[in-house]
């Protein structure tokens, strides 16, 4: 297990958990390798520099947590080993708990009620009937389908955007390039969850954020390197932008001096829209018996699309 989280994943549980289901199992965590030539898997959270390469006999690399871009910034990556993207659903569900959480607070006006109560005030304000409100999903894979999905039970008017065309039951579906201003431009909710890949790296940037409704939030649980911080910090302050939630940095930890800790319409969580990835011990044991049968693996990337 190669890992570089560990609130995330604890590899001594994994060992235990697996070694239930492998008889056998020589489980080594990164960087006690032991003898490269033994690796048959890596599990994979990230990529440390050329150490894939360096593994002559392995046969899969299995990326624990949803996001492919930590593995892709490896130059040296193996082409020909396959790299398997574990199914489990949960990681999904838990950021659409998350976007439907901060979505419902502020059309809720949560905050604003929990500072009156400090105040000992009274001021009921008007909640708009859902219908109104427009929610735009960038990304309809596993995350942003879900929760376009919930959004739309809930009554709200739904956009989503994604490379290749969708057809959702209520839920305005558009794709491509072309297409990104009509998705934003009238969204009260602007929600990033796409992957990090080349063509979406600094997708949400000055002309992006200009493009928005004025008054609309913007939510990113994508990662860090969707979007221009410097931009977004422009939008908010010339009032573009209503606000925004970020669970996700270009560094991260977001360091102690960066100005969007301090923005007072910025709300700051650190990457943990998906906390739980130990969901998929049961399928990378399986995935481990299917190499030692000299199976192929299932649930193979696309190295080609980047995610
Ligand atoms: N904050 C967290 O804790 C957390 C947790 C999990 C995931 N994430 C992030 O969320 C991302 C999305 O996760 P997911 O599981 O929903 O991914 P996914 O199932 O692979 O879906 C990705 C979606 O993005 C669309 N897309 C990709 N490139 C695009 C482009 N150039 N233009 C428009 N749409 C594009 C895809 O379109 P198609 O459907 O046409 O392929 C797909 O709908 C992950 O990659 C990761 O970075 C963050």
């Amino acid at each position: 297990m190669v890992s570089r989280y560990p609130e995330y994943l604890d590899p001594a549980k994994w060992r235990r958990n697996l070694a239930l289901q492998i008889e056998g199992l020589d489980f080594r965590v990164w960087p006690d390798v032991g003898k490269n030539e033994d690796i048959l898997l890596v599990l994979a959270d990230f990529a440390p520099p050329g150490l894939f390469r360096s593994l002559r006999n392995l046969r899969c690399i299995c990326k624990l947590g949803a996001g492919m871009d930590a593995l892709f910034e490896d130059p040296d990556l193996p082409e020909i080993v396959p790299i398997v993207r574990l199914q489990d659903p949960t990681i999904a569900s838990q950021v659409v708990e998350y976007i439907v959480l901060y979505v419902l607070s502020r059309h809720r006006h949560l905050e604003i009620y929990r500072r009156q109560q400090l105040e000992r005030t009274w001021h009921p304000i008007p909640t708009r009937v859902t219908s109104e409100v427009i929610i735009s999903l960038l990304g309809m894979g596993r995350i942003g389908a879900k929760a376009a999905e919930i959004f739309q039970r809930l009554g709200f008017a739904v956009k989503g955007w994604s490379r290749t065309a969708k057809k959702i039951a209520g839920v305005e579906c558009l794709f491509g390039e072309g297409t990104l201003t009509d998705v934003i431009g009238d969204a009260d909710y602007v929600i990033c969850a796409l992957p990090l890949t080349p063509e979406t790296r600094g997708i949400c940037d000055r002309r992006f954020f200009e493009a928005m409704k004025p008054g609309a939030w913007f939510i990113n649980v994508g990662r860090g390197g969707h979007v221009n911080e410097v931009d977004l910090q422009t939008a908010l302050e010339s009032r573009q932008l209503a606000g925004a939630t970020l669970d996700v940095f270009s560094t991260e930890p977001l360091p102690k001096n960066h100005p969007l800790w301090a923005h007072p319409k910025v709300t700051i969580t650190p990457h943990v829209a998906n906390f739980w990835l130990d969901g998929g011990i049961d399928e990378v044991a399986q995935l481990y018996r299917r190499l030692l049968a000299g199976c192929s693996p299932q649930n193979v990337v696309d190295k080609s699309l980047g995610y």
